[in-house]
């Protein structure tokens, strides 16, 4: 089996440490083949708070794959952030902004969705570039056959299904349309983001009219899931508690646990949140 975890918004800054501890603890004991981290890494990218965040994942036993989020780029200091806005991520967590991993079972790539301004008074909001999109098919390319295909990002690309969103920031990154055709294209199955502290799963589904591209090349139906994860640590859960997206991948089957902090222990959900199973395996 192929376990990953997708934690999300850890906000070092405002956590708390033992939650942190039980946190770090409960991740290692899972044995994971990977930790996703979202983005939001830090509250307000300060150099404590980065190095607080390089602590937790040198302290993690699986390898990491991390994205940014709007609060890993500094609000304080203008001059850093026009000019060298990834500066403290590169110190303190990589040198790449957009990783990918490649396992035997899946392929998780990364997409860098946070901006040093936007023509717009909320620098918060996330955006994606053109290129970023068009590029995702060669993102791709070290994928096995018949691997679920996986994205990250820190923004989120679906709103919640159902949901009222009036009292809700308006979130979803700027060229979502786009960019949710292009993961149809390239038959991404899993999206994972963050940003909203909330956890909930939405789909994106190829129908008549709604993509052009698939209708065009007559290809059955693709599913696209998203998945947000709320926040792992911060104390600034909105109206949910602690929580982070476990993915689970065995024979042609993905499934994602939400794993949540009770204030004494993490719980795993009994249902899955998402189950995606691979039409060849479903026959066999
Ligand atoms: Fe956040
Ligand atoms: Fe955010």
């Amino acid at each position: 089996m192929t376990r990953i975890a997708q934690v999300s918004d850890l906000h070092f800054g405002s956590e708390d440490p033992a939650t942190t501890e039980s946190l770090l603890h409960f991740l290692n004991r899972l044995k994971l083949d990977l930790v996703i981290l979202s983005g939001d890494l830090t509250l307000a990218a300060k150099h404590d708070e980065f190095a607080r965040a390089r602590a937790f994942i040198d302290r993690l036993h699986a390898p990491t794959l991390s994205v940014p989020g709007n609060h890993d780029l500094t609000p304080w200091n203008i001059p850093e952030r026009m000019l060298r806005p990834y500066r403290r991520w590169h110190r303190y967590v990589g040198e790449e902004l957009e990783p990918s991993w490649f396992g035997p079972d899946v392929a998780v790539v990364g997409l860098n969705t946070a901006r040093r301004m936007r023509l717009k008074l909320d620098w918060s909001h996330g955006s994606l570039s053109r290129t970023q999109i068009n590029r995702l098919g060669e993102r791709f390319r070290g994928a096995k056959p018949g691997a679920f295909r996986i994205v990250v990002a820190h923004h989120p690309f679906l709103d919640e299904e159902g949901a009222d969103l009036a009292n809700r920031p308006k979130a979803i990154v700027h060229r979502a349309d786009k960019a949710l055709d292009a993961f149809v294209t390239q038959r991404v199955d899993l999206v994972t983001a963050g940003h909203l502290h909330r956890t909930y799963a939405a789909a994106f589904q190829t129908e008549a009219g709604q993509s052009a591209v698939v209708a065009e090349a007559g290809e059955p139906a693709h599913k696209v899931t998203v998945i947000q994860a709320g926040t792992a640590l911060s104390s600034r859960t909105r109206d949910e508690a602690n929580s982070f997206n476990l993915i689970e991948i065995e024979g042609g089957r993905l499934e994602v646990h939400p794993i949540t902090w009770t204030g004494a222990a993490w719980r795993r959900a009994d249902a899955a949140l998402v189950a995606i199973a691979r039409p060849s395996a479903m026959a066999a």
